[in-house]
């Protein structure tokens, strides 16, 4: 069958217009939305991931701030870096860059950030509104790999859905949302018997394994809709969990690796500092 491709990038670019235009609402009213990242040492993919997000924040210009620090900063100075910032009131987002060294826990930073800056998503309030089916800012991953679902059309409500992954920034928030959409979700995992038997039964297939391609078309079902959340840097070059070339003509649409989900995290990170700067405004 023909397999369809999901574009992030071009969805990406059409909601990125309409976020310049809350910008410019918001600055109107004298609200310049900022979103400051805290990025805690020199691993190589972090770098291009806040360089990535810094550029966008640019274009559609949320004042954005990067705050560089040393490997060897201890927890207890991160946490007051964060608690600083907590206070500021021109900083509406803030963002910590994961992973963390293992000398900082990265649940005590998260549990710092005051839930109503947390762009991320990850502090626990925010986690628990989630699941309570009262969303507030929920992870950018997540919400990006909703928009990427709906844009082909097809209804979610009924469908099954299978998400393999249970992490708490993708695997287990997009099972939240896609139950709260009425799909029937199935969770599998590293523990899960016969995974291929199971991800065949989805309708939806999102793969969050950070297993660069492990998914061929045996574990798909023909027509099904695959999300390949996977971003593996192997010899230089960004690789999916799910290998392209043998789910096309199995899938019905399929998201790319780059140019899907990718984009869209950060477009949902640019719409959550916009949302954390409204807020702002009438707390
Ligand atoms: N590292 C990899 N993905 C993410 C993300 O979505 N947010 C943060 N803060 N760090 C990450």
């Amino acid at each position: 069958m023909e397999t369809k491709i999901i574009d992030g990038r071009v969805l990406s670019d059409q909601l990125r217009k309409s976020i310049k235009q809350k910008v410019c609402e918001l600055r109107q009213n004298n609200i310049m939305p900022g979103l400051t990242v805290i990025l805690v040492g020199d691993d190589p993919a972090s770098q291009i991931y806040v360089r990535n997000k810094k550029r966008a924040c640019e274009q559609v210009g949320i004042n954005s701030n990067v705050i560089r620090l040393d490997n060897n900063i201890t927890e207890y100075e991160l946490l007051g870096k964060i608690h600083d910032l907590n206070e500021d009131p021109s900083v509406h987002g803030i963002l910590v860059q994961l992973p963390l060294p293992s000398h900082i826990s990265s649940e005590r930073i998260i549990n710092t950030i005051d839930p109503s800056k947390d762009v991320d998503g990850f502090h626990p309030v925010n986690a628990g509104k989630l699941l309570a089916g009262q969303p507030y800012l929920a992870p950018c991953t997540p919400r990006g790999i909703i928009k990427l679902i709906e844009s082909t059309g097809e209804d979610i409500s009924g469908k099954h859905a299978v998400v393999i992954g249970r992490s708490n920034i993708v695997g287990k928030p997009v099972s939240i949302m896609l139950l709260q959409k009425n799909a029937t979700v199935t969770i599998c995992h590293s523990k899960t018997i016969e995974l291929d038997k199971i991800a065949r039964q989805g309708d939806i297939l999102v793969v969050a394994m950070g297993r660069p391609q492990s998914i061929t078309d045996k574990y798909i079902k023909t027509g099904a809709i695959v999300i390949d959340v996977g971003t593996s840097r192997v010899n230089g070059k960004l690789l999916g969990d799910v290998v392209f070339q043998a789910a096309k003509g199995k899938a019905g649409w399929i998201t790319p690796v780059p140019g899907g989900v990718g984009p869209m995290t950060i477009t949902m990170l640019l719409e959550n500092t916009i949302l954390a700067a409204q807020s702002s405004s009438v707390l």
